[in-house]
């Protein structure tokens, strides 16, 4: 079976799919059933090969290189390992969708779904999963200033957040009331919708949840501590001096940890995820625990929980991957 790796994408966390797809291209390799086809989608919207040859997926499934003497190759199945635009949004599972070729992960309507992080709190709500207080503006104006401030002064401190925008990018905390109306407007630049959240001071706890052969599985929860008095932002998560450290399995007690797998399986059931997913959430110096946000194609990089998590839980990657899409190509 021909399976095409999808990387990079024309969003933010471009340059961190290529690595997301270094492991998965290393896991597919231990696998001598696939031919795997490496292609990236650069940020113009051209697919090009490693080599740098230009190709396109038509709608018959097939991969066609700019050189025409060059045998177009069939497409069985696609991996859309891309954060971010056009793939955690769910715009590519769409086109995916639309001319019949299986793909893994979660489909376009869980995927934008969880994206948005409007759509999302709405979710959590609606299925009874404590989540930050937050209030939602669409338009930058003089009152979304107005209530941005009285969110201010209501909990002391606050994040603003562009709605569709992953690995914390549009996002910033403010403080006092001097940055507020800046960053506001900066957040409206990245997305129409914007979420303001009451700062939580708590820890952060991560859940690989995905399925193998139909069953979900819920990690326990590991943690991400963070060295800055911030948060966990674009550079302290991927530069090489980062100062943030991730344990596969938090100190937390076990009744916590239970509720916090519960909730996993309760968001990945509920809002209809496939195959893999990052669940984050706090858990509150008073031990409430608030999911954070879905995360439906998480990095494997050299510093994902994601991957560490599942083989912690005693799975083996290549294994869960070439189970999930044996099963989608029988
Ligand atoms: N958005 C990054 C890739 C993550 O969640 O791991
Ligand atoms: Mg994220």
């Amino acid at each position: 079976k021909n399976i095409l790796l999808l990387c990079g994408g024309g969003g933010d966390e471009h340059s961190i799919s290529l690595l997301s797809a270094n492991y998965f291209e290393a896991q597919l390799a231990t696998l001598a059933h696939f031919n795997v086809l490496r292609v990236e989608l650069n940020a113009q919207g051209q697919y090009h090969t490693a080599a740098g040859e230009l190709c396109e997926l038509t709608n018959s499934r097939q991969l066609r290189f700019s050189d025409s003497d060059k045998t177009a190759w069939n497409v069985d199945y696609v991996i859309p390992c891309i954060h971010g635009y056009p793939g955690e949004t769910g715009d590519i599972q769409s086109y995916f969708e639309l001319i019949n070729l299986p793909y893994f992960g979660c489909d376009s309507e869980a995927s934008s779904n969880c994206f948005n992080k409007v759509t999302a709190k709405m979710w959590f709500s609606a299925l009874g999963i404590p989540n930050t207080p937050y209030i939602f503006l669409n338009e930058f104006n003089d009152d979304a200033v107005k209530q941005t401030e009285q969110a201010l002064e209501k909990w002391g401190s606050i994040f603003i957040k562009a709605a569709s925008q992953g690995s914390s990018v549009g996002c910033y905390r403010v403080d006092s009331i001097d940055q507020l109306a800046k960053s506001l407007q900066e957040a409206f630049t990245f997305s129409p919708y914007v979420v303001v959240e009451k700062t939580i001071s708590a820890r952060e706890l991560e859940v690989a949840t995905y399925e193998v052969d139909g069953e979900i599985i819920a990690t326990k929860p590991g943690e991400i501590i963070c060295a800055s008095n911030t948060f966990y932002s674009f550079d302290e998560k991927y530069a090489d001096n980062s100062q943030a450290q991730t344990v596969i399995e938090a100190d937390v007690d076990a009744a916590i940890a239970k509720q916090i797998q519960d909730y996993a399986i309760k968001a990945f059931k509920g809002m209809k995820l496939r195959h893999l997913s990052r669940i984050d959430f706090f858990l509150t110096d008073e031990n409430e625990i608030l999911l954070n946000e879905i995360n439906t194609f998480p990095g494997q990089t050299h510093i994902s929980m994601f991957p560490k998590m599942l083989q912690n839980h005693g799975h083996d990657f290549a294994q869960y991957l070439s189970n999930n899409i044996l099963a989608q190509l029988q």
